[in-house]
């Protein structure tokens, strides 16, 4: 953090939000906390570091983000600990991803003083903001932008990187159904799905609205060739509880985030005696197993979503119905990661920040 205190300019607010906040009715996404973090990439070096109270962006009409997607952006929970003391979740780990997105999208790296080290001073200054109540935590959003004003196609010479900060509940409030279809897809080998890109999100909107429209509230996403190998659900990485084998697509192909959470459930699954299978899974191997009784559970993991509980899976014809009420391992997932999150438990993978 010294470095960072060095170089990052901090102006507080005169005026905090905090007391209009709701702690305990907090949904996902709506409410920001006093301050965010800005700095700007002169095509050099990382400059004018500020944080300062939460406010609208000044940046060009013309800048690459807005016209070509030259955008990306980390999701990240800061909880607080029994204590009260706040703590950032793996943030290394999404500060290893965000500069691979970053190099996927032809952008600079952040250094660490700017996104850690400005990352636990921003956390530290809002510190109120972080939400104790069960389940809920203070979601991180650090993204960069394109800034150039120039609107040619070329990877732009200028950015700004930010860090935006949510006081946040639970992203699905029930058990999620979900759609395998064959018409649209969302990544392909040699495409930009490892990377926590912008548009990656934007492009799976339509598709999503019509599986909406047909009453799922996510698309399990397959590979586009032969349209039968599992690669995330909606937002998230998708693990199947097979007896007791959990099953997760593999990274090798390039169409996956490599989720902070994912590698998380996959330890604590681990630990719990499960024989985690990190390989390809096929919609028909699920479908299998449902037949000869051996499905239990089928789950979305993320940083927004913690663990997600599916409870139908259409493909075809076949109408996967699962009783999330009997979900045992995904409970015990949740009740160990929130242990670990919340400092219940020692936290011997050193997994948490301290601030
Ligand atoms: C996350 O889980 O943090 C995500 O980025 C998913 C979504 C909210 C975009």
């Amino acid at each position: 953090m010294e470095e960072a205190a060095r170089k990052i300019k901090v102006t507080k607010t005169t005026k905090s939000r905090l007391a209009e906040v709701d702690f305990n009715n907090l949904v996902f996404g709506k409410k920001y906390a006093d301050h965010m973090l800005v700095a700007d990439f002169d095509g050099k070096e990382w400059k004018n570091a500020e944080i300062l109270p939460f406010q609208h962006l000044s940046v060009s009409p013309s800048n690459a983000a807005w016209h070509y997607g030259q955008a990306i952006f980390e999701g990240i929970k800061a909880y607080n600990d029994q204590e009260g003391r706040p703590m950032i979740f793996r943030p290394y780990d999404n500060y290893a991803r965000f500069n691979k997105s970053a190099e996927r999208m032809g952008m600079p790296e952040v250094p660490e003083w700017l996104f850690i080290g400005g990352m636990a001073m921003l956390i530290d200054l809002d510190r109120d903001w972080v939400p104790s109540n069960e389940g809920c935590s203070l979601y991180l959003r650090p993204f960069m932008i394109a800034a150039d004003e120039f609107i040619g196609v070329r990877p732009s010479d200028t950015y700004k990187f930010a860090i935006i900060n949510s006081p946040s509940g639970p992203y699905f409030n029930k058990p999620i159904h979900l759609l395998v279809q064959d018409k649209y897809v969302r990544a392909f080998p040699g495409g930009v799905g490892y990377a926590k890109a912008a548009g990656n999100y934007g492009g799976a909107m339509y598709p999503t609205m019509q599986a909406r429209k047909q009453g799922y509230d996510q698309i399990l996403w397959v590979d586009g060739h032969e349209y039968k190998w599992l690669q995330e659900c909606g937002t998230m990485n998708v693990f199947v509880i097979i007896g007791n084998r959990a099953l997760t697509p593999d990274l090798t192909n390039g169409t996956i985030l490599a989720g902070v959470t994912r590698a998380s459930v996959m330890t604590v699954l681990e630990e719990m005696g499960f024989e985690v299978e990190e390989r390809p899974v096929s919609i028909e191997e699920v479908v299998a197993a449902h037949q000869n009784g051996t499905l239990r559970e089928v789950f979305g993991t993320g940083t927004a979503a913690s663990v997600a509980y599916v409870e139908q899976l259409d493909y075809k014809d076949h109408k996967i119905s699962l009783d999330t009420t009997q979900y045992e391992v995904g409970a015990e997932v949740i009740a160990r990661l929130d242990a670990i999150r919340t400092g219940k438990v020692p936290d011997d993978k050193g997994w948490n920040y301290r601030i």
